[in-house]
């Protein structure tokens, strides 16, 4: 059987591609696109969320927090790793992040004003990233599927803590609820373009759905995130910021107002809020981090040197 052929009776068969298997150069390319692009927005995640750890308003909120942005680094180790085993090079892939040559997810590009909005991250950016990564634990490229389960793990405690501390403030003063409400106001939209752009304009969707890398397209796990959020949002007591969200029951799916792709189109060409800020604060962590790196590399290098004596 030909290379190409057993490429694509293992997917027509559901069944994993493994780093020693024959792909073609676009599902590679393809692949290496996206997994760079996932560990770069979890790299750069730790940004907004980090701007509140010395600012926590208990150590219990310090303690959760804290382990969570290292969850966020820990993803996106991983992530690389699962990167390498298509040969991409791990230094590589940062220089194109810091250099704009690779994209990292929107969503971390807005300001985190509030405390509130630490919870408004679990509940709704984890969220979004939770309804868009548990379908890719069934990608067909296995370092990347097994990934995610592991992810998508610790994505829902992320969920679960934002919301317990948006419940908190909820049951709290009339100021803290006003704090959350505005907080949903500014990240409800920023949400719902996590999932990229509308079906007709997304130029990878087709093959990747051809490839089985991606399960379901953009517009259809926007839906199914704006119908999870809904009964969540009454149970807390915040409106979302949409005048025109609805169920329908002829759908049996909520209709709700036209995104601003403007908007997205400008955050992720490099002209949102913050692009400027996140990448240069990522350029400095790495040129600060370079004794780091010589120095754990000269140490290997030795450790050879010993064991070939
Ligand atoms: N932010 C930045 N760039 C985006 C976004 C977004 N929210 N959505 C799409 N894009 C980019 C795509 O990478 C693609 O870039 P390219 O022109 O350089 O090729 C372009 O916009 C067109 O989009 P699509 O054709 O729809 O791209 P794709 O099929 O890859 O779908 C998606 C985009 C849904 C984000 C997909 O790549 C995916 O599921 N990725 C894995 C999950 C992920 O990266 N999550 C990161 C945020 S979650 C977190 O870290 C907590």
């Amino acid at each position: 059987m030909s290379l190409e052929l057993q490429f694509e009776e293992t997917i027509a068969h559901d069944q994993r591609l493994e780093p020693r298997d024959w792909v073609p150069d676009a599902y590679r390319s393809t692949m290496v696109r996206m997994i760079a692009q996932h560990a770069h927005s979890e790299i750069i995640g730790m940004q907004p969320e980090g701007n509140w750890i010395t600012r926590a308003p208990s150590l219990r909120r310090k303690a959760i927090l804290l382990a969570k942005v290292q969850d966020e680094a820990g993803h996106g180790l991983y992530l690389y790793s699962a990167a390498e085993t298509l040969g991409a090079d791990r230094a590589e892939l940062t220089e194109k992040l810091v250099t704009g040559r690779q994209k990292y997810s929107s969503i971390f590009n807005y300001p985190t004003l509030t405390f509130a909005d630490v919870g408004v991250i679990g509940w709704l950016v984890d969220g979004a990233a939770i309804c868009n990564q548990v379908p890719l634990c069934r990608s067909s490229y296995g370092p990347y599927a097994r990934a995610m389960i592991r992810i998508c793990k610790e994505e829902s405690f992320h969920q679960r803590q934002g919301y317990e501390l948006l419940m908190t403030m909820m049951r709290g003063t009339e100021q803290q609820r006003a704090m959350v409400q505005e907080s949903v106001d500014r990240w409800w939209w920023p949400s719902l373009m996590m999932f990229g752009p509308p079906d007709a304009d997304s130029s990878h969707t087709a093959q990747s759905m051809e490839w089985k890398i991606k399960r379901h397209t953009n517009d259809e796990l926007r839906q199914r995130f704006v119908d999870m959020s809904v009964p969540q949002a009454d149970a807390l007591g915040v409106t979302l910021p949409d005048p025109d969200l609805r169920w329908n029951a002829e759908r049996e799916h909520h209709d709700f107002g036209e995104i601003d792709w403007a908007e997205f189109k400008q955050v992720v060409s490099g002209n949102g809020p913050c692009n400027a800020q996140r990448v240069a604060h990522r350029k400095a962590a790495h040129d600060e981090g370079a004794w780091v790196r010589e120095a754990a590399a000269a140490h290997a290098r030795k450790n050879d040197e010993r064991r070939g004596s």
